[in-house]
């Protein structure tokens, strides 16, 4: 059977429905035509010509095939901004949406003096600020949401993948959002210092998991993914670390698998974490937990 002649938008908009998901076909003709959703809908008797054709030819093939298609268009927004995206860096996921709705929670706990913080002065930066801490930053979504969301605050963000750090601070001059970025293998980098809140989205996926080897997970990076064991190393080492950098009661946060929570608290909780709690995402699953720091008397 010969191939449908693709001549105009629409053309290419019907073939491309056939295979891939219709918002992914729209916002891939959007990304190599430069057209907006108006000019689709209004003229879709524009015109292609033959180098866009074989381009969107090219992305289909390779959408059908798996890849994510932020990947193929570079980009994607996560809390309604815009954040460049690379094979380098994790494609940012809507519960983690969720994970930074948590975090200025507990910073607005912070800024009001609530039951668990002193308060701190809403100032400006530099006066008394609240430091977070955003451990495994990929492309910096969490740690830019945070830094623009909460501009008193000031933000440090980490991630042992150099190509990543580098996206995430491109994100960050992009966004206009100031934020430190550090080489870390977790907190390494980081000596004695302490934050009232550190939040982080590790690698939680087991190595044995079959959907690593899937469509979508296996054109990421698996070092965003998996911890290559039982997919509790990295919030093992978080937990157990994180009382070293965290003011007397500052916050750790973070995301886990839906199937995970058990395991979160039970970490949380013999690292010496008080008010451990699990958060539900919209979709009623067990996605992030996270406890209170107290500072331990000591005696004598
Ligand atoms: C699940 S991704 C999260 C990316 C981003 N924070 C987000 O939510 O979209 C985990 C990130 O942790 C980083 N990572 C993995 N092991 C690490 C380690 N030992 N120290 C610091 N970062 C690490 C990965 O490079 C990756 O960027």
């Amino acid at each position: 059977m010969q191939p449908p002649t693709i001549k105009t938008v629409s053309d290419w908009l019907k073939t491309a429905r056939q295979q891939i998901d219709t918002l992914d076909a729209r916002l891939l003709l959007q990304h190599v035509t430069g057209f907006s959703r108006t000019d689709l809908i209004c003229r879709p008797g524009t015109p292609l010509d033959e180098q866009a054709a074989q381009t969107l030819q090219e992305l289909l093939r390779r959408r059908v095939a798996g890849e994510p298609l932020a990947y193929l268009t570079g980009e994607t927004h996560f809390r309604a901004r815009p954040f460049k995206v690379t094979p380098a860096t994790l494609t940012p996921r809507p519960e983690t949406e969720e994970l930074v709705d948590v975090a200025l929670v507990k910073l607005a706990d912070l800024g009001r003096g609530s039951a668990v913080f002193s308060p701190l002065p809403q100032g400006e930066r530099g006066e008394n600020p609240h430091k977070i801490l955003d451990l495994g930053t990929g492309a910096g979504v969490i740690a830019i949401s945070l830094a623009l969301e909460f501009p008193a605050a000031q933000v440090t963000a980490c991630d042992l993948s150099p190509t990543a750090l580098a996206v995430a601070e491109e994100n960050a001059t992009r966004l206009n959002a100031r934020v430190r970025f550090l080489h870390s293998d977790w907190f390494s980098a980081l000596a004695d210092e302490r934050f009232h809140l550190i939040v982080a989205n590790p690698p939680y996926i087991p190595a044995a998991d079959p959907h690593l080897a899937g469509d979508g997970l296996r054109h990421e990076p698996r070092i965003a993914l998996t911890d290559e064991a039982d997919g509790l190393t990295a919030i093992h080492a978080i937990t157990a670390a994180a009382p070293h950098h965290l003011e007397p009661n500052g916050w750790l946060l973070f995301e886990h698998g839906y199937d995970q929570g058990e395991s979160a608290r039970r970490l949380l909780t013999a690292a010496g974490f008080t008010q451990v709690h699990t958060w539900r995402d919209l979709a009623g699953q067990e996605r992030i937990s996270g406890g209170m720091w107290v500072e331990q008397q000591t005696s004598g």
